[in-house]
């Protein structure tokens, strides 16, 4: 455990206060295999029929790009906070070329209901066209647009999927349990913008398609961003469900995997495995879905700095922390960052100057002394320390269910997200977590990469994936393996 008697200027009181919450926060190596074998059941057991806990969702995706692939698509990313609409030229070689302009989504947008959400978005697209010399009105020919889509979907083919449920902080009524595709293709229309959305795709499967397009040996495609996810390729004998399912009946077997979207953020909804600590508790309670998202709650960007607050608000009320004053902002819900949390992190100055000024200048603490700062800098690296192990657990898991490939040689995972690119020293706290479950022979194999715009690359990637499997479909029946 750490030192925490060595820092300076603490009392033994708040020494206690640290190693209890340190007691709390730590995952050990036990705690991180009983955490895989939890997440291998789910995953089968989601596989093997629809409504579990993990959604492991088949994406209709069943072929591997090469890298080779040429052409120009329209891409939309919808991610948590911003929407991008990008054009994306993929000219072979692994080589790519990506134009875009990025919304901020105004939090009335996110709030309000299917058609003044979808228009919004349509209007985007035509913002996008006009200001980069696109008019579609005078030619006749359609431009095809991948749609990023970051929420549960429930595919229904390669460009169709109805919403299982609204999280992050978006609410828009009459979008849940209907076809996405449905409703940005009739704001499309509504614009006269000749513009096809011929493939939907959830972020992860974006990281994975990009990682693939530059990387052969890619399994898996991550997402530690505001939320959390992953999507890889299974193979279809372990997919039971989707071998009983009608769509298989109707789709040609491209090959013999597809990528699942796992939905990874619903690990241990029912709370049985994960180590949830009052905090945490508290948080979701918050959160417009109790009970929902339970892992992604204790992992990702939009939540971390609020668990993070909790602690610092008890830490303050029993007088621990800031003299017992919080600020008004600081009480305020949401008001800790998580990109606040990396520059704590980050502070290596010996006054923990970088700290001061993100406590008094950004959350209006009064003051703060020595000691304040650095309680408050071991929190954050608590919680982030966490949030890595257990992200490290979850690839770990998938990797485990694969491990026919894993040893077989380097896997690639591609992974995007703030606090993958962002997190002080998260990329190693993960590695090391998978070493301690899978053995440092095999965390050799796998590589860890940046996937970066991978929803607005991965989205052009599926659009020519879907291009390619209908043109085979309608050529042969015979199955490519
Ligand atoms: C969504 C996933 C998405 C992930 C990362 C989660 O909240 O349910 O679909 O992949 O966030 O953006």
């Amino acid at each position: 455990m750490t030192n925490f008697r060595a820092l300076p200027e603490v009392t033994p009181a708040q020494v206690a206060a640290l190693e209890d919450l340190h007691r709390h926060f730590t995952l050990s190596t036990d705690k991180l295999h009983a955490i895989v074998k939890g997440f291998l059941a789910g995953m089968d057991r989601g596989l093997a029929k629809d409504g579990e806990e993990l959604a492991m969702i088949p994406t209709f995706v069943q072929i591997r790009p090469t890298g080779q692939e040429k052409g120009t698509y329209m891409a939309l990313d919808l991610g948590g906070t911003n929407l991008r609409v990008c054009e994306v030229t993929l000219k072979g070689s692994s080589q790519f070329s990506i134009l875009q302009q990025k919304f901020t989504i105004p939090q009335h947008i996110k709030q309000s209901n299917a058609r003044t959400f979808f228009d919004w978005i349509a209007e985007c697209v035509s913002v996008f066209l006009t200001d980069h010399g696109r008019d579609t009105s005078s030619t006749t020919e359609t431009i095809p647009l991948g749609f990023t889509f970051s929420f549960a979907v429930a595919q229904t083919s390669i460009n169709r999927g109805t919403l299982i449920m609204w999280n992050k902080g978006f609410t828009a009524e009459g979008v849940v349990n209907r076809d996405v595709v449905h409703l940005l293709q009739d704001a499309l229309l509504r614009k006269h913008l000749r513009v096809t959305v011929t493939a939907l795709v959830n972020d992860t499967v974006g990281a994975l398609m990009t990682s693939a397009f530059q990387n052969p040996s890619s399994v898996m495609g991550v997402i530690f961003g505001t939320g959390t996810n992953a999507a890889y390729y299974e193979r279809l004998d372990r997919i039971p469900k989707w071998l009983k399912s009608d769509a298989a009946q109707q789709n040609p077997h491209h090959s013999d995997e597809m990528v699942i979207n796992m939905e990874w953020g619903s690990f241990d909804n029912s709370k049985q495995v994960l180590p949830l600590t009052w905090f945490d508790n508290s948080v979701d309670r918050e959160t417009q879905n109790p009970c929902m998202q339970v892992f992604e709650k204790m992992v990702s960007g939009l939540y971390l700095g609020e668990v993070t607050r909790k602690v610092l608000l008890y830490l303050i009320d029993c007088q621990l922390l800031f003299q017992g004053q919080s600020s008004t902002e600081l009480n305020q819900t949401h008001s800790l960052d998580t990109a606040y949390m990396s520059t704590i992190v980050a502070d290596e100055t010996p006054e923990l100057l970088d700290t001061q000024y993100t406590l008094e200048s950004v959350l209006l603490i009064p003051a703060t002394t020595l000691a304040d700062r650095h309680i408050v800098k071991q929190v954050c690296m608590m919680l982030g320390l966490r949030s890595a192990r257990l992200s490290g657990a979850a690839v770990a898991s998938v990797m485990s269910a694969r491990k026919d490939l894993l040893e077989a040689g380097i896997c690639t995972v591609g992974i995007d997200g703030s606090m993958y690119e962002f997190y002080p020293r998260f990329e190693e706290y993960m590695r090391e977590a998978i070493a301690e479950i899978l053995g440092q022979q095999l965390t050799d194999n796998i590589v860890t990469t940046l996937a970066k715009d991978g929803s607005g690359v991965g989205a052009a990637i599926v659009a020519m994936i879907a291009d390619k499997q209908k043109a085979l479909a309608s050529n042969n029946d015979n199955p490519i393996v």
